[in-house]
């Protein structure tokens, strides 16, 4: 069996989920939470290197004020709960995103203090994308190159796909295995760079009932893919 080294979850459908079995939205994102703590302990486990994950975009602050208020008092917990636990598992936890306001103080906080006591971690990699946007990754992304052009410590022709890569707001491989639950066929903004030669695969399942089966049944399918990068497989094709 092939191990995805980069895997992406796109966390959809804690809100369906949570209405169809009459709870609040936040009752959702609460449950959502704690599957994304066994899911992802799980995943590393697997062989898994790196796992993605979009938490919060951008575009989330156009929510209520209850809802968000709601999900980033969850984050500040949550992530004080990963550090204790994913520390003990030897992973490293880092974030992706805009790391200014609309986001609050305390999570700003939060994120250093998780990331400075988890960056030792060699087991794998929890990469967090919160307030994040790629697009705005790639646009902050350039902003950087091209002050380090000017100021000379970055020549414009040794500008190359690793060195850009190496630009974004974490250093990561490429993202082998993209997966969004609830039957949303897009993208929305998440690791475009990155999702590049992903394969993709679209559960209609919601998030919260995402569990460590539905992993495996994603990592049959990833090996019945047939990944070219652009090439020919020699084998099915020597006719
Ligand atoms: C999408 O479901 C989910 C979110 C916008 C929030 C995801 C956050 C969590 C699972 C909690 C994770 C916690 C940490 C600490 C990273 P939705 O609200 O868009 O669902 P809907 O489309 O059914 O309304």
């Amino acid at each position: 069996m092939k191990i995805p080294n980069h895997v992406g979850f796109i966390l959809d459908g804690n809100g369906r989920w949570a209405q169809a079995q009459g709870l609040s939205r936040s009752e959702g994102h609460q449950a959502g939470f704690e599957n994304l703590h066994e899911l992802c302990k799980y995943i590393l486990k697997k062989g898994v290197k790196v796992f993605s994950v979009y938490a919060f975009s951008t575009e989330n602050f156009k929510r209520s004020k209850q809802e968000v208020d709601f999900l980033m008092n969850l984050f500040v917990k949550g992530f004080k709960k990963y550090e204790k636990e994913l520390n003990k598992e030897d992973i490293k936890i880092v974030f992706s995103g805009i790391r200014k306001a609309p986001l609050p103080k305390d999570v700003l906080r939060v994120i250093e203090e998780v990331e400075k006591s988890t960056k030792d971690n060699k087991s794998g990699i929890f990469n967090i994308c919160i307030n994040y946007d790629s697009q705005w990754e790639i646009v902050d992304a350039t902003k950087k190159i091209v002050e380090d052009v000017q100021a000379g410590k970055l020549n414009a022709e040794d500008i190359n796909k690793e060195v850009v890569n190496s630009y974004m707001y974490q250093n990561l491989p490429p993202i082998d295995l993209l997966i969004r639950t609830s039957g949303e066929n897009r993208l929305s903004g998440f690791m475009l760079w990155q999702a590049s030669y992903a394969e993709f695969y679209f559960p209609s399942i919601h998030f919260p009932a995402f569990k460590a089966e539905d992993f495996d049944e994603a990592l049959e399918v990833y090996n019945n893919r047939d990944r070219r990068f652009g090439g020919i497989n020699e084998k099915k094709n020597n006719s």
